[in-house]
């Protein structure tokens, strides 16, 4: 069955490169990003798990746990590990999932037939502490993600979360965000004393309440 936004993660125990993983205990009171790669010592993976590990601190500073999937099993991920620091020049910091039997990738529906019958696609979830999927991403094998993209996503949704206002095209942390359509003018004014400006009564522009 296919994953909706908003359903409780699916949860799991299944090894990693650091040991067996039961998924929501593991997730504890952290969010998390579950992503998936076709197959270990592929040049694009190779590429992204790198990327994702240089941001190891950016992830922290959000509370964010990195958990990483490809359907091969631990002594192929721990030796392609070397190479991954060797090559990307990065210290593995998060746990790789070894799906060998497919557990992970049916649960999450990571393995999309029509791409290829037995290889992960390169799925993105993003799940709060209360293990809700918040958003997720699909990309095909041949197209790396982007990380800055990822960590703006999860910027969105803390956000969005904790103030009454969504992000629009292009938005970074930092950057002005809309009030919501929801919240009359004179709601908007106790909540955002900054006040906004309005080029449409819809449409109304103001500071990252939180900066
Ligand atoms: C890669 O990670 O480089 C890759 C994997 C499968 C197909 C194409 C590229």
């Amino acid at each position: 069955m296919s994953i909706r936004l908003g359903d409780v993660a699916p949860d799991f125990t299944q090894d990693s490169t650091e040991g067996p993983i039961r998924f929501h205990d593991w997730i504890g009171d952290s969010w998390c990003v579950l992503f998936s790669h076709p197959k270990d010592f592929t040049p694009v993976c190779t590429t992204e798990l790198g990327a994702a590990a240089k941001l190891h601190e950016a992830f922290a500073q959000r509370s964010c746990k990195v958990l990483a999937l490809s359907v091969d099993d631990v002594a192929s991920h721990t030796a392609w590990i070397r190479d991954i620091e060797e090559t990307q020049h990065a210290r593995m910091s998060f746990p790789i999932l070894a799906d060998p039997d497919r557990t992970v990738s049916t649960l999450y529906d990571m393995i999309h037939p029509a791409a290829n019958d037995s290889l992960t696609v390169r799925s993105v979830f993003f799940i709060d502490p209360k293990k809700r999927v918040r958003a997720m991403i699909t990309y095909p094998a041949s197209t790396g993600r982007s990380f800055q993209e990822i960590l703006r996503v999860l910027d969105s949704l803390q956000l969005t979360d904790q103030h009454q206002v969504a992000t629009p095209a292009d938005w970074s942390d930092g950057q002005a965000c809309v009030i919501v359509p929801a919240l009359s003018d004179a709601e908007a004014k106790a909540r955002f004393p900054k006040g906004w400006k309005a080029p449409r009564p819809y449409l109304r522009v103001t500071p990252q309440p939180n900066k």
